[in-house]
């Protein structure tokens, strides 16, 4: 019979010791599975379109945004693991409310990433961390760890089925959510990202605004066989992370949001604490490599909640040429 999220969690636990946050994980599933509801109900619920309302990274917030913010903080929070959470859609950390226990972890995500696509019936996801809380009343400081220091990383992704794919540091596993049963199923047990790939991803309309390494390694994969290469490449842009991820993940890619001059002082899109380093972590455990071109993404000492950073992820060989193109730039 086919393990569920819960069999594996407690086995790997068993097997591996350290923080037991196998519990964490089982509820973070669960939220996911009330977000998928709410996502897969689509316009039926009357949840499509705009907020009236932007968040703090000036993007104008889709309900959407809003609703599944709610959900995931909500469940979360009355858990009593989590001395503190945070989110894209919250300017400051969320306070554990007064007479809900505070346990140990801090718990940071995207709870809607790519919702750009939600209005049309595309691939969307949440992504979350976990990290050990050094205390119970945690500042903005305390949650500024560097993405080595995750004890989960983790993303649900809301597609043609719902699936959670994990790394607690010991590789990478996913689960599909069975509706009938409401439970998470290992069906993707042990991923590995494929170390050669003839498939990038970036958003070409920021062509004039890339530098010069990026500009270089684009141009070559582009040209293919006719330029250098040795072999054609093909291009995916699903403008959701994770949608791209999983796709990395099922079959090779490498995935650039990188640094571009449109605006100098954002550093890229992708938000450092809950995008870049959990992806980091499972695209890592699966024997790919993350790096902002010149750094090891896990590795950077956030200096903010919200930071940005340039990502380039996926497979390793293509990701180790994009950033040889970095050096000395
Ligand atoms: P979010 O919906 O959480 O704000 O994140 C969207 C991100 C990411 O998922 C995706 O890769 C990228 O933005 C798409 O950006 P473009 O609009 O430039 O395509
Ligand atoms: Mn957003
Ligand atoms: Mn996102
Ligand atoms: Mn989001």
């Amino acid at each position: 019979m086919a393990k569920s999220l819960q069999e594996f969690i407690v086995e790997e636990q068993r097997q591996h010791g350290g923080p037991d946050i196998s519990a964490l994980i089982f509820e973070i599933a669960d939220s996911c599975r009330r977000i998928a509801v709410a996502v897969n109900r689509g316009a039926l619920s009357g949840v499509m379109g705009y907020a009236a309302s932007e968040n703090i990274q000036g993007e104008t917030q889709k309900k959407l945004d809003v609703i599944t913010n709610d959900i995931f903080t909500h469940d979360n929070e009355i858990t009593g693991f989590y001395a503190g959470l945070a989110s894209e859609e919250m300017d400051d950390p969320y306070e554990i409310s007064a007479g809900i226990q505070r346990g140990d972890y801090l718990l940071v995500y995207d709870p809607l990433d790519g919702s750009s696509n939600v209005d049309v019936n595309i691939s969307v996801g949440t992504i979350f961390s976990i990290l050990k809380a050094p205390n119970k009343n945690p500042a903005v400081a305390d949650f500024l760890q560097p993405g080595v220091q995750q004890l989960c990383g983790g993303y649900a992704l809301y597609g043609s089925s719902t699936m959670m794919v994990l790394t607690t540091g010991h590789g990478v596993n996913g689960f599909t959510l069975d509706v009938e049963t409401g439970e998470f199923v290992l069906t993707n047990p042990g991923m590995m990202i494929p170390a050669d790939t003839a498939e990038f991803a970036i958003n070409m309309s920021n062509r004039r605004f890339w530098e010069a390494p990026v500009q270089r390694y684009v141009e070559e994969c582009v040209k293919g066989k006719d330029g250098g290469r040795e072999k054609n490449f093909n291009m995916r842009w699903v403008a959701s992370m994770v949608a791209e991820v999983h796709r990395i993940l099922c079959r090779g890619g490498v995935f650039m949001y990188p640094f571009d001059t449109k605006d100098p002082t954002k550093a890229g899109k992708l938000r450092l604490m809950y995008e870049a380093n959990p992806m980091s972590f499972i695209v890592e455990q699966a024997g790919g490599v993350s790096s902002t071109g010149r750094q090891r993404i896990m590795e950077i000492q956030p200096n903010g909640l919200h930071q940005r950073v340039p990502v380039i992820l996926g497979s390793k060989n293509e990701v180790d040429r994009v950033v040889s193109y970095h050096q000395g730039v």
